[in-house]
């Protein structure tokens, strides 16, 4: 039997009819996950013109408040959340050696997922909105969504509960824990005496936090634990490392939320504890990045023309993003960096340098070996560094634009002034948001080369007609 930390705990086969199903399930949520992220995105990206060009549609179906909480809410629940759940479905069956529990509740699953979606965009380009955010959608839409996710965590505990081996491997530590966890912050948010004053503002910090680093960092953390050992064709360095990473990430991330709403009238003390415990996050994130750092040491020449390019770069998206975040928990800084513009730096160094790489890793390192197709190498290079030089210029804009911002306020300057010199970086932020959206269509094209292009086998027999003709 192979050791927990092994890469051949990673490898064990499924017959041939299990496999199809896996296969069927995982595509399907590639397929409907991507249409979100190309539907989310251009939104964002409409959203970033009106920047730069006020003017832009100006009906109410495509004002600033509604499309914003459609970007944010789509790229959080239907393609960041679609596409980790199916992640996490073939890494809970692969990794176990076993087939999946149930075909049939992975298409509820992914029903409620898409149902809620749906809704909850068209509720909100209605002017529906509970105004909270992360959780604008209705409440009732917020309960399918809780659905679609205790039926994914069904699915996956029963699936790993019928492995082949004694030990759980670690990636669905971390998948099946944030799953979890996301169910109890998706109903304490729905409750109905934390809706308005201090508790509401508690339970809003408690829900946004979390909802990254309970629900989005766990799952794409635990693809790079199965992604990376895969593509490298070694394990990961230091199981135990992964695990002392898993329980300090549970230990400091649920108390970190009121750092979102610093000299508010919560408690001192509770805002006091958010800060230090956000700098305590410093340990899991530098225990998880070394682990996965090491893994790939001495095996460098593999990340170029591999999908492990996509997975260093979301390793390193943690890892800066994170500690980004500890610097700017402090109060010296939230003074100055607080509903500015460098707050939406961070969230895209973290939701798009970190969370949509990750998802990108593994999605192009474990879809060819599930489907037998692989994408073109020059077509995932371009997607690759659109997407890493846009989210660049998006992030360098932002943090500029956002702490000449926050100095300006400081000063006691009129906001117009603020508003003048941020601008320029504005436009540089569409400019980003372009590139990054222009590397979506790129993996667009890669995904259906994935799931409906043809196989290396069926490539080699045409190339000799080719070279004849
Ligand atoms: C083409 C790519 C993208 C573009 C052009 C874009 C653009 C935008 C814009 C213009 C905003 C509003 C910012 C503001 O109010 O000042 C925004 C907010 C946001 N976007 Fe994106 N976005 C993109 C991709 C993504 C992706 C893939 C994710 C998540 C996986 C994401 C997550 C967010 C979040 C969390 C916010 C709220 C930020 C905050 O309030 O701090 N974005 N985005
Ligand atoms: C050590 C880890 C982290 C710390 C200490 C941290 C800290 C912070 C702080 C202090 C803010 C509030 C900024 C403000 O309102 O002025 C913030 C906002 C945010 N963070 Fe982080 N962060 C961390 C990691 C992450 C990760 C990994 C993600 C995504 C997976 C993330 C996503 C976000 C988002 C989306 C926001 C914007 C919230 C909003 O709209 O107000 N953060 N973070």
């Amino acid at each position: 039997m192979p050791a927990a930390g092994d890469s051949a705990a990673l490898r064990t086969p499924l017959d041939a009819a299990d496999d199809r199903i896996l296969t069927r399930v995982f595509a399907a949520y590639m397929v409907s996950a991507t249409a979100w992220l190309l539907f989310t995105t251009a939104v964002g990206l409409l959203v970033s013109f009106k920047f730069a060009y006020p003017d832009l549609g100006t009906a109410p179906a495509l004002s600033f408040g509604r499309l914003r909480a459609i970007h944010t809410n789509g790229t959080f629940y239907a393609w960041a959340s679609q596409a980790l759940v199916g992640l996490a479905l073939y890494i809970a069956a692969r990794s176990s050696g076993t087939r999946l529990y149930s075909e049939r509740l992975a298409w509820v699953t992914l029903a409620l997922l898409n149902v809620a979606a749906v809704a909850g965009t068209v509720a909100l380009d209605l002017g529906l909105s509970n105004a909270q955010e992360y959780r604008e959608w209705p409440w009732w839409i917020r309960c399918i969504l809780g659905a679609g996710l205790a039926t994914a965590a069904w699915n996956m505990i029963a699936t790993v509960a019928t492995r082949d081996s004694e030990d759980i491997y670690l990636s669905n530590w971390y998948t099946i824990g944030g799953t979890l966890w996301t169910i109890i912050i998706v109903l304490v948010a729905l409750m109905p005496w934390y809706q308005h004053g201090l508790g509401q503002v508690a339970v809003q910090a408690f829900f946004m936090h979390n909802a990254v680093g309970l629900w989005f960092t766990p799952l794409a953390l635990g693809v790079f634990y199965y992604a990376l050992p895969k593509t490298l064709s070694r394990p990961i360095y230091s199981y135990s490392l992964g695990i002392f990473a898993f329980w300090t990430n549970l230990v400091f991330y649920p108390i970190i939320g009121a750092h979102h709403f610093e000299f508010s009238p919560l408690p001192w003390w509770l805002q006091t504890t958010a800060i230090v415990f956000s700098v305590a996050m410093l340990v899991p994130v530098l225990a998880g990045s070394a682990n996965f750092l090491l893994t790939l040491h001495g095996r460098y020449e593999r990340i170029q023309r591999s999908p492990a390019i996509f997975i260093v770069f979301g390793v390193f998206g943690y890892l800066l993003g994170s500690m980004q975040g500890t610097v700017e928990a402090f109060r010296s800084l939230q003074q100055l960096w607080h509903l500015t513009n460098y707050t939406v730096g961070h969230s895209h160094m973290t939701m798009y340098a970190f969370i949509s790489f990750a998802i990108w890793g593994g999605v192009y390192a474990l879809l060819p070996r599930a489907t037998g197709k692989y994408p073109d190498n020059l077509a995932m290079g371009i997607h690759f560094w659109l997407s890493a030089v846009g989210v660049a210029i998006y992030v360098i804009a932002l943090s500029a634009a956002g702490t000449i911002q926050g100095l300006v306020w400081l000063r006691g300057l009129p906001f117009i002034q603020s508003v003048v010199d941020a601008a320029p970086y504005w436009l540089w932020r569409a400019v980003g948001g372009t590139l990054m959206f222009l590397g979506h269509i790129v993996f667009a094209v890669n995904v259906w080369a994935m799931i409906f292009g043809r196989t290396r086998s069926d490539r080699s027999a045409a190339a000799p007609a080719v070279a004849a003709a």
